[in-house]
């Protein structure tokens, strides 16, 4: 029996991406392997936002490479964001040429028949890689099967590409236009997957609030896809990422309101919002069409839909031209807004990006003295806000057992903070409880994670 394995690296649009490939892979009578060191097919899904994704990327290869002059007949794949580039599918070209096969974001439906190709025409060790990658989507490829990674929460997109052309970001390069799935077509999915045990639905997109789609011969913006979603039966959670702040409308900041107000019953309180910078004139330099004050209103909006919600973001440091006073505009915008968790980078320059020509860098001293203060604040902060937990109820979506203790299960909260929490004692007990809301009662915090016990029901 012939096996695959898949290596994903970057964001949940290539998670995604990487279930419909083994979904296909499945589908041609390959079984999941445990490792890349034992598959027939070895399949690496890769990112390009920043610098150290490529370096890693890299990395990898080099390892593989071992797997591959071992067992010459494994079939060697490589796909996902950095293939889009040319300098990329260049270098694999000249310097890693006992790679079998290189495609990118636009054709993974054409999986199958690009491997037959492979199979097909068996060339030598070193004849250099079949290249098959598109500059963009020509149509939306519907009813791919899909191989979920957790049966209980299912990720289902909504949109692809992206149009907003952030003077640092690679992705719209890689992802091309936006597009946005007929409204049917994703209850479809939700549907399926909700009948197949999910209980957490995740609507994907790089800017879903800027989702416009078909349903029948009306369009659907993203709030009334929210709305169509919570109808679907079996779906207890839902949730969405990325949301660009220029695009979250008061319509769609009202879904965040009680069922009887008009919300979303479904919808979890928290919102990943990145932010970026505090300073409105590098925002402006980053081609993000909001200002400082705009995303505070935002933030404040948010919390009086929902006074609980969780806001999330993410943040670059050092981004070109960010002079010291910039830097504190960023520092104010974290005080201003108390964000529950941030995701933090510091800038990287990507080759075809507007940013990437701006002369003014930011030394890197400068920007790891930066980074320091402000990873400091935040997680201070986070902290702070975790321990308003202590004591409370958590109905938990428990998704096995903890990364760190196996006697431990963990899961996590509709604010989505991870909680372990000892597992109940009895065969099989434990195992039953994965993929079930349960309440658990928050003993202690961390910034990171919670700890707690269950709580009687
Ligand atoms: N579409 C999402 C983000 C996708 S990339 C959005 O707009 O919110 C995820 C995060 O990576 C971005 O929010 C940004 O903070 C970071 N990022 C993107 N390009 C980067 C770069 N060149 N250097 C450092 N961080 C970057
Ligand atoms: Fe990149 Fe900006 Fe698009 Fe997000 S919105 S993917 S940061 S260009
Ligand atoms: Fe990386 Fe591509 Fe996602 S560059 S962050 S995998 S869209």
């Amino acid at each position: 029996m012939s096996t695959y394995a898949i290596e994903t690296m970057g964001c949940q649009m290539n998670e995604r991406d990487s279930e419909t490939i083994a979904g296909l892979l499945e589908q041609m009578g390959y079984n999941g392997a445990n490792g890349y060191k034992d598959a027939d097919v070895i399949v690496v899904n890769t990112c390009s936002v920043r610098e150290n994704a490529d370096n890693r990327f890299f990395g990898l290869l080099g390892h593989i490479k071992h797997v591959k002059t071992e067992r010459p007949d494994s079939i060697v794949a490589v796909c996902g964001c950095m293939m889009q580039q040319e300098h990329i599918t260049q270098q694999i070209k000249d310097k890693h040429a006992w790679v079998d096969l290189v495609f990118g974001t636009h054709n993974i439906s054409a999986l199958p028949e690009m491997i037959e190709g492979v199979l097909a025409k068996r060339r030598p060790l070193k004849a250099g890689p079949v290249v098959s990658v598109l500059p963009g989507r020509v149509s939306l490829a519907e009813g791919l099967p899909v191989r979920r990674r957790f049966p209980f929460k299912a990720s289902v997109n909504i949109m692809y590409g992206c149009n907003n052309f952030c003077t640092y970001c690679i992705v719209p390069y890689t992802r091309g236009r936006e597009i946005s799935r007929d409204a049917q077509d994703i209850l479809a999915e939700v549907r399926e997957a909700a009948g197949a045990g999910a209980k957490e639905i995740l609507l994907l997109g790089q800017n879903v609030n800027s989702y416009s789609g078909k349903s029948g011969a009306e369009t659907v913006d993203f709030a009334d896809l929210i709305a169509m979603v919570d109808d679907v039966p079996g779906a207890l959670r839902i949730r969405f990422m990325t949301s660009h702040p220029k695009d979250l409308s008061d319509k769609l900041i009202g879904m965040f309101k009680p069922a009887g107000e008009g919300g979303a019953a479904h919808l979890c309180p928290s919102i990943h919002l990145p932010v970026q910078a505090g300073s409105s004139r590098v925002l402006e330099r980053m081609n993000r069409r909001y200002t400082k004050e705009e995303y505070i209103v935002l933030a404040e909006k948010l919390r009086a839909a929902r006074p609980d919600i969780v806001i999330t973001t993410d943040l670059i440091v050092g981004f070109p031209g960010e002079t010291d006073e910039d830097f504190e505009d960023t520092m104010d915008i974290i005080e201003r807004v108390r964000f529950d968790s941030a995701f933090t980078f510091l800038y990287s320059p990507r080759k075809g990006t507007p940013a990437a020509g701006y002369g003014d860098t930011v030394p890197e001293t400068v920007m790891r003295e930066r980074f320091g203060r402000m990873v400091a604040r935040l997680n201070a902060i986070t902290l702070e806000k975790n321990r308003a937990f202590v004591g409370t109820v958590q109905e938990v979506l428990v998704e096995g057992p903890s990364k760190t203790n196996a006697a431990m299960l963990s899961g996590r909260t509709p604010h989505g903070k991870l909680v372990s929490f000892p597992a109940p004692a009895g065969p099989g007990s434990a195992g039953a409880l994965i993929g079930e809301t349960i309440p658990v009662r928050i003993t202690s915090v961390n910034t990171f994670s919670f700890s707690g016990e269950l709580a009687a029901g």
